[in-house]
């Protein structure tokens, strides 16, 4: 297995890679204490292991409950939300949708401000080309955060609480921070955690600062200046993000200590930062490629991914054609056996799409023996077509109204705290 921040293959163990990277798992009570503090029922992704994996969770969880809010929303929000993006394709697909379904059910059940990071200069540092007859591509990354953002707009954030951010344009606001974290990090360290070497460019050991800047709410003097505080920097922040990301906000859990405010310089009275300047983090599992529940799905492989361009019939035929099977090869043997749920891709992306639990349940138990309604791998992938049909179809009459102008909305600084 290969999980870095370019490269995601081979079978996934999660509990290795939780071990490896030193964050810890989920467990019962973080799910109890969410739900008790949620105005919203616990997401599917929660319920089902998802989400599986965390640092600094509970403190955050301290924060939280010390912190009830009032009815009337006066009281600041304990924490912020921050998530992002990386444009590298024109059109978005269903495992790009996960962290942002889950982000917005968390800005609505906890009631907070979100920020999302959409990172035009990393894709073209890492994968920007340069032509003698052409010039570079930059400005294709740019169009694609304005193309991507409309998809992300569309998954139905609140736009009073939301600010969404192209790098390229909102850069010089994190810049304190930004040269701070580079004057707090070796090029040795960035190196050893990132895999790169001398022969790398130099935006690539540049750019973890720039991924790590938003964690602190200090980036954002206007959108996040609370009415009557003169400083931001005590606001807890909260990132959901797939489990690849985590290289960065070590990174950024590393030096958070130089970027909060100095006792000695903190009004008399007021509070440190709840997490000492780090922010707390909730890491998703990877969306499987139809192919098979190994890696991640990708872009550049158009029958690996269903995309939020497709047309019902491309969802049809991809699932029926692409979607591999855990089934048994005949129906006799299939009724005997049943198919092996782990490895069969519609049964794992009815997990992660699929609403109802009973009904996931009833075809885990049929599919899985070979008996009842949904027996079989038929039966199994017209009900994943049906579910892929509809959300497709519903984030695209979405996503239909939204102009470059609405775009242009979101992304203006303002106040999202208020
Ligand atoms: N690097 C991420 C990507 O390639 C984009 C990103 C920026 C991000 N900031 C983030 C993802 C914060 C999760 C959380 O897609």
């Amino acid at each position: 297995m290969v999980v870095n921040i370019e490269t995601v293959s081979g079978k996934i163990d999660y509990n290795r890679l939780v071990e490896n990277f030193g964050s810890s798992l989920l467990t019962h009570d973080h799910l109890e204490r969410l739900g008790r503090l949620s105005r919203l029922p616990l997401h599917r992704f929660l319920r089902r292991g998802i989400f599986f994996s965390h640092r600094d969770l509970d403190a955050l969880l301290n924060v939280m409950e010390q912190a009830p809010r009032s009815p009337d929303a006066s009281s600041p929000p304990p924490f912020y939300l921050y998530t992002g993006r990386g444009p590298s394709s024109e059109s978005m697909h269903m495992g790009h949708l996960i962290p942002f379904l889950f982000t917005k059910w968390l800005q609505d059940a906890f009631d907070v401000p979100l920020v999302i990071q959409m990172t035009d200069d990393e894709k073209f540092i890492f994968k920007g080309t340069y032509s003698h007859e052409t010039g570079d591509n930059l400005q294709n990354f740019q169009r694609l955060t304005v193309e991507n953002a409309k998809d992300i707009i569309a998954c139905g954030f609140d736009f009073q609480k939301t600010f969404l951010f192209s790098d390229m344009d909102y850069v010089g606001t994190m810049y304190p921070n930004i040269v701070r974290i580079w004057k707090a990090a070796t090029a040795n360290t960035v190196n050893a955690m990132f895999g790169f070497d001398g022969s790398s460019n130099v935006g690539k050991l540049a750019f973890p600062a720039i991924q790590a800047a938003p964690a602190f709410a200090t980036s954002f003097p206007v959108v996040l200046n609370q009415e009557g505080q003169s400083t931001v920097d005590r606001m807890a922040c909260l990132i959901p993000c797939a489990i690849d990301q985590d290289p960065y906000f070590r990174l950024t859990r590393d030096v958070a200590h130089k970027l909060v405010t100095p006792p000695s310089l903190r009004p008399p009275g007021a509070l440190p930062h709840p997490l000492g300047g780090k922010p707390a983090l909730i890491h998703s599992k990877f969306f499987p490629p139809l192919q098979g529940a190994t890696g991640k799905m990708s872009s550049s492989d158009t029958n690996s991914a269903i995309f939020l361009t497709d047309s019902p019939d491309e969802i049809s035929r991809k699932i029926k054609q692409h979607a591999f099977s855990g089934g048994q090869d005949t129906k006799a043997k299939q009724q005997e056996l049943g198919a092996d749920l782990e490895v069969d891709v519609s049964y794992q992306w009815l997990r992660f799409f699929l609403e109802d639990d009973e009904e996931l349940e009833r075809i885990g138990r049929d599919y899985g023996s070979g008996s009842g309604e949904f027996w079989s791998t038929h039966k199994v992938k017209e009900r994943l077509i049906q579910v892929c049909q509809e959300l497709v179809a519903e984030h695209q009459a979405r996503r239909a109204t939204i102009t470059d102008e609405e775009v242009r909305r979101w992304m203006q600084q303002r106040n999202i705290v208020g």
